[in-house]
């Protein structure tokens, strides 16, 4: 009879027992690893994980956080554990779905159970979506993300529960949300200071993806909101665009073809996102080799395709990415992280791996 009363017993305290009824068995060599982290440490280095397993290489001594976006990896929570590193989740919802209460206690409670039954701790909240200042959406969007971290906090002690937002709180690409409330109800808002060309205004062309002050200017304006510098975690890319220029003039200015997105004409849709790793084998096969764009304070080159189109290339390297990690210190955010983990060149090539620790070193300034 007994397994009767035990599964009797787990229904009748429905839902609250059926986690512990159903754990799953910790993966890790050491049952320890499972635990969730609980100390805070002082500087965030954020990373987003997109899948596979070139998060072996990454410099653990840094890493306080792993957002993994790709598939769960049970020995990527159980080393990360094992350096005091965080591995939360994703999350990202419909919003018009989450406007109804019972929706949204439905979702966050199923994020809850995820996050305790894979033995992660906290989420990452990723909602990219275009929302109307005051409309049910935004209020909802809020709420969510109050509700989302008391939920994760009481569920699981010391879990983080993070929120990104685009380089500006400036209803970048029309996404009006609270930014402020926001701020308040979450451990940390993580700031993707990239994209930044998305709306294009003025000249169709090809610019940087994280120009210096145009990045420092979006964390001026998020500080003018009295948002507490460290709630913010700087975020800046591993990755570039490489542009097909529709006439390169003499000058090396690029003009790009126009891709309107919301509201403005052009954008850096115009232009295919390429990973650091692909940018620095294509850097050598450059017709200008590496340039620096003083105004911008970006690397850039240009190259002949096969078909003979010329491209124009502009990224981030350790040169463009210190003065914004040293404006991390000076502003005195939360830290910084990366948009993504995976996408150096973590092969033995000795010149790869130069590189790699370089992109690595430059989040702390040096
Ligand atoms: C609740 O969410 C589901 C998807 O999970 C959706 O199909 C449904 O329309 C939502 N209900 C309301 C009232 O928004
Ligand atoms: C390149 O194309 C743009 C947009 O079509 C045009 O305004 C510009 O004058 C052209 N420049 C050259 C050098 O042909
Ligand atoms: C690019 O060229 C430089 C200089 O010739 C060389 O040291 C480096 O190995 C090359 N990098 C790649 C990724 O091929
Ligand atoms: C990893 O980062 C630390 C700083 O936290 C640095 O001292 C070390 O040299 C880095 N390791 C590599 C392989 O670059």
């Amino acid at each position: 009879m007994l397994p009767d009363t035990l599964t009797s017993r787990c229904l009748l305290f429905l839902p609250s027992i059926i986690a512990v009824c159903g754990a799953a068995a910790c993966p890790c060599e050491e049952p320890e690893l499972c635990q969730q982290i609980r100390a805070q440490r002082d500087f965030e280095v954020f990373v987003f994980d997109v899948g596979g397993k070139t998060w072996k290489s990454y410099n653990w001594s840094m890493v306080t956080t792993v957002a993994t976006f790709g598939k769960y990896d049970t020995d990527l929570m159980c080393y990360a554990h094992s350096k005091g590193a965080r591995v939360v989740l994703k999350g990202d919802v419909h919003l018009p779905y989450i406007v109804d209460p019972n929706n949204r206690t439905a979702w966050i409670t199923g994020k809850v159970d995820l996050a305790k039954s894979q033995f992660m701790d906290g989420i990452n909240i990723d909602i990219e979506q275009a929302v109307e200042e005051g409309s049910p959406e935004y209020h909802a969007l809020t709420d969510l993300v109050k509700e989302t971290t008391d939920a994760f906090h009481s569920a699981i002690p010391g879990s983080q529960v993070s929120f990104d937002v685009a380089w500006s709180p400036n209803c970048i690409d029309k996404r009006c949300y609270d930014y402020v409330r926001i701020a308040e109800s979450c451990d940390l808002l993580f700031v993707m200071s990239y994209d930044e060309q998305s709306q294009i205004t003025g000249d169709c062309i090809a610019t940087a993806n994280a120009p210096l002050s145009q990045t420092l200017n979006g964390y001026d304006q998020f500080l003018s909101l009295n948002i507490d510098p460290k709630k913010l975690v700087m975020g800046v890319p591993w990755y570039g665009y490489d542009y097909p220029c529709l006439n390169f003039s003499q000058d090396g200015v690029c003009f790009i073809i126009k891709v309107p997105f919301r509201g403005a004409p052009c954008s850096d849709a115009a232009g295919q996102q390429k990973t650091y790793k692909w940018i620095m084998k294509q850097v050598n096969d450059s017709f200008s080799g590496r340039l620096w764009d003083d105004k911008q304070q970006a690397p850039y080159f240009n190259y002949k395709d096969q078909k003979g189109q010329i491209h124009q290339v502009w990224y981030d390297d350790p040169q463009s990415i210190c003065p914004k990690a040293q404006s991390v210190k000076s502003k005195g955010l939360r830290g910084i992280g990366m948009w993504n983990g995976n996408i150096l060149d973590y092969s033995d090539e000795l010149v790869a791996k130069q590189q790699t620790a370089g992109m690595w070193n430059a989040l702390l300034g040096s």
